[in-house]
C-alpha cells in the first residue's frame, strides 16, 4: 500500500546518498509522494541533482537556509512548480568542528550563533517561508538526536542546538495546529554521514548503540525513511509536538549490563 499518493513533500538535507534525507527521500518516493530538493552550494549540487532525477525527477533547488532571499526564492519555486505542499523534512545541521570536541565552554560566540542558526533557527525560517505554500493537514518534520536532553561527550553545541530545535519543534506544533499542520522530530540514532563523522570518536558511538541497545544493533537511513512516511501520512494525524525516537531503543536505557568477561 502506498501512504503518501498524491502528496508533495520538500527533501531538505540530501547531500549525498548517505544523508539520512536521502533515505527518507527514497522511502517517500516508493510511498508514491511528488519530491522536490534543495542543495546547499555546488558542491553538492551534481549529486542531489542525481539523486533527485532518480527518485521522480522532481526539482533541485539551490538554497542555503542562512540566507533569506534564497528562501524566499524557494517558496515562489515551489508554488510554482507544486502548487501546495503536504510535507517538509528538515534534516540540515551545521556545527564547527572545533566545537564538536572538548570543552562547551571553550565554544565561541560565532560558532554558537552559526550551529544555532544553521541547525535550529532555519527550522523557523522555513516554516516562515513556506507556510502560505505548506497546505492545511501538511506534515512537518525535523532531524533530532538524544544529545539535546542527556549529555553525549563530543556532542556538545550539536547537543544545545538541537534542544532548541526540539522546542521549536513544540512551538510551531502549537502555532500550526489550528491549520491541522502536524509537527513532529525524529531523534534518529546514529548513522555514519558526513555530517555526524565530525563529532569526536563517532564511530565509538556506534559501537555503543549496537552493544548496548534493546535490539543490539545501529539504524539505517531507511529506517528513519519508513518511520518519516508513517508521521507523514494519515496514520499519523493525531501525532503532534512529539519526538519520536528511531534509534533501536538506546534512549530507554538507564544502566549498561557488563561486558562478558574473557574468563
Ligand atoms: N547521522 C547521525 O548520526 C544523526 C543522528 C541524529 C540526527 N541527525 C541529524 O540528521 C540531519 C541530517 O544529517 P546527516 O547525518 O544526514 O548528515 P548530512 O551531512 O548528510 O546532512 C546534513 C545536511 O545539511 C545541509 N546543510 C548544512 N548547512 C546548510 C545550509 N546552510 N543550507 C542548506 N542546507 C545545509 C548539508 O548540505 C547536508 O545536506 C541533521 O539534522 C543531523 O543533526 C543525524
Amino acid at each position: 500500500m502506498k501512504l503518501l499518493e498524491g502528496k508533495h513533500a520538500l527533501i531538505t538535507g540530501v547531500a549525498n546518498r548517505w544523508s539520512i534525507a536521502t533515505g527518507i527521500a527514497r522511502q517517500m518516493h516508493a510511498h508514491g509522494a511528488k519530491l522536490a530538493f534543495i542543495y546547499q552550494g555546488e558542491r553538492v549540487k551534481d549529486e542531489v541533482q542525481k539523486l533527485a532525477a532518480e527518485l521522480g525527477g522532481g526539482p533541485a533547488i539551490e538554497c542555503d537556509v542562512s540566507n533569506d532571499e534564497a528562501l524566499l526564492a524557494l517558496s515562489q519555486r515551489i508554488a510554482k512548480d507544486f502548487g501546495g505542499l503536504d510535507i517538509l523534512v528538515h534534516s540540515i545541521a551545521f556545527v564547527n568542528k572545533e566545537d564538536l570536541q572538548g570543552k562547551v565552554y571553550e565554544t565561541s560566540r560565532e560558532g554558537f550563533k552559526l550551529a544555532l542558526d544553521i541547525s535550529s533557527y532555519s527550522l523557523i525560517a522555513l516554516v516562515k517561508a513556506l507556510r502560505e505554500t505548506l497546505n492545511d493537514g501538511g506534515s512537518v518534520m525535523a532531524l533530532t538526536y538524544y544529545g539535546a536532553t542527556a549529555i553525549v561527550p563530543n556532542y556538545n553545541i550539536a547537543g544545545i542546538a538541537k534542544a532548541a530545535l526540539e522546542a521549536i519543534v513544540r512551538y510551531l506544533a502549537f502555532d500550526l495546529g489550528e491549520r491541522g499542520i502536524r509537527v513532529n522530530a525524529i531523534s534518529a540514532g546514529p548513522i555514519k554521514t558526513a555530517s555526524s563523522r565530525q563529532v569526536g570518536g563517532f564511530s565509538k558511538m556506534l559501537d555503543k548503540v549496537s552493544a548496548g541497545s534493546p535490539l543490539r544493533r545501529n539504524i539505517s537511513s531507511d529506517e528513519v525513511g519508513k518511520t518519516a512516511v508513517y508521521l507523514a501520512s494519515d496514520l499519523a494525524t493525531a501525532i503532534t509536538a512529539d519526538v519520536h525516537f528511531v534509534d533501536a531503543g538506546y534512549h530507554a536505557m538507564g544502566m549498561f549490563p557488563d561486558p562478558p568477561s574473557d574468563s
